[in-house]
């Protein structure tokens, strides 16, 4: 597959893979890219999966038909990326390797050896000519590792974006972007919305046409589209009304209530999302609890405490910064319930949380005051949904597309504003209705 005329696909596509990093189920698979720089200079971006190194290595020599490259990038040093290093290296002795100094010092970790005598250090700026074009470093630590460098060339305009803008699913996979770059970026990068702005804001000073990621479909046409995504998920910000109901139920008391609060809700025209914390897909329900603007937390009291997979929940957005939205809470117990004191301290540092003042208390099973309860949340999440959007409609105002490229922008344009993807001044943009 060309990129362009001169940039080469050499990943390989994971369909054995059963969890990826360990945790994450991955029905499509998984793709680990890999490119091929061809200029007077060859250079190659990064390995790939410690199982398809000899897949990887005969993509790379197809692609050389004969030739040698002279450097290997390595960009991030998590296994699925640099456990070829090695293999690389013997296959292709005279070649350099490019990357960070906490890289260096990883590969010595896995590998034994940090290649003294290939290494070529390059930090935030650092530049390599390949002739016709140049590659330029730029330091991205903790998206997702600390030692990791996105690449830009200047001359085909590509941003190698390293575990940005990955997403789960094997390449020949026929999906929505969206939902699986979601659950990516949320389980796996979320813990580092403030990295993730940082890079963002030096990516907006490159002119970008294509984004060539570790992970995923390469990304060509309306990059606006993904960067504004990118912006709201890494600032914590909530891409969707709606509320997200997590529960438990061991004997379905709690369902109960939690199948009635959703119906109130849908009733009164909310979107509704109900996740059954101890059947679904986990990383799933997190990655929903960051999408909308609520979340109701329903479960049993359980040994003093609260079930198992909703402390397993909690902890994950706890873990992940989960902040800026708007909590209720459904406690079920026989005769100590506790488990909504039990969920509010566990959230009590997470920042800008609202909870909600009806909680529902529910002695083992519902009666006519826990659903007069449910009610009364139901009232307050839909009261609270028009005064959340009141509310961002006066403080965001209006909303700006760019003609050329798509960006979107919320709020008003200042006179000196520029697009951060096409550079063009605020004359080319129009107001969203
Ligand atoms: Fe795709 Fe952080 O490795």
């Amino acid at each position: 597959m060309n990129i362009t005329s001169s940039i080469l696909y050499v990943g390989v596509n994971d369909k054995k893979i059963d969890l990826f990093e360990g945790q994450y189920i991955v029905p499509n698979g998984m793709a680990y890219n890999s490119y091929l720089i061809l200029d007077e200079k060859i250079a190659v971006m990064d390995t790939v999966d410690i199982n398809f190194t000899e897949e990887w290595l005969s993509n790379i020599e197809n692609a050389l038909s004969g030739k040698s490259p002279d450097y290997l990038v390595v960009q991030h040093m998590e296994p699925d990326h640099s456990a070829s290093i090695a293999h690389f290296a013997n296959a292709y002795p005279e070649a350099k390797i490019v990357s960070s100094a906490k890289a260096f010092n990883m590969m010595k970790n896995f590998f034994g050896t940090d290649f003294p005598e290939r290494q070529i250090v390059v930090g935030e700026g650092s530049t390599l000519s390949l002739g016709s074009r140049t590659l330029t470093f730029v330091t991205a630590p903790m998206v997702h590792w600390p030692e990791v460098i996105v690449t830009y060339d200047n001359k085909d305009r590509v941003l190698f974006s390293a575990d940005g803008f990955g997403k789960f699913g094997a390449l020949d996979t026929e999906e929505d972007w969206a939902c699986e770059a979601r659950r990516y970026y949320i389980g796996i990068v979320g813990k580092y919305g403030a990295q993730v702005q940082a890079l963002l804001k030096k990516a907006s000073t490159l002119d970008i046409e294509i984004i060539c990621p570790l992970h995923g479909p390469i990304l060509s046409e309306n990059l606006g589209y993904y960067i504004n995504l990118y912006d709201i998920w890494s600032s914590y910000r909530p891409e969707e009304e709606g509320v997200v109901i997590a529960y438990t139920s061991v004997y379905g008391n709690t369902k109960k209530a939690v199948l009635m609060l959703a119906e109130a809700l849908e009733e009164r025209g909310v979107k509704v999302v109900v996740n059954d914390l101890a059947r679904c897909d986990m990383a799933e329900a997190v990655e929903d609890a960051f999408r909308y603007s609520k979340l109701v937390l329903a479960t049993t009291t359980y040994n003093a405490d609260i079930f198992p997979f909703m402390k397993e929940f909690i902890n994950h957005l706890t873990e992940r910064n989960y902040q800026n939205r708007f909590v209720g809470f459904i406690e079920n117990g026989s005769w100590a319930p506790m488990a909504a004191k039990v969920m509010k301290e566990m959230l009590a540092k997470s920042k800008n949380l609202t909870l909600a003042e009806n909680d529902v208390k529910i002695m083992s099973a519902l009666n006519s005051e826990s659903e007069k309860q449910i009610n009364a949340l139901a009232n307050e999440l839909c009261g609270c949904n028009v005064a959340l959007e009141e509310e961002e409609e006066a403080k965001s105002g209006k909303k700006y597309v760019c003609k050329i490229c798509g960006y979107v922008h919320e709020g008003e344009l200042t006179d000196d504003f520029t697009c951060p993807l096409c550079k063009k001044p605020k004359e080319f943009f129009e107001e969203v209705e």
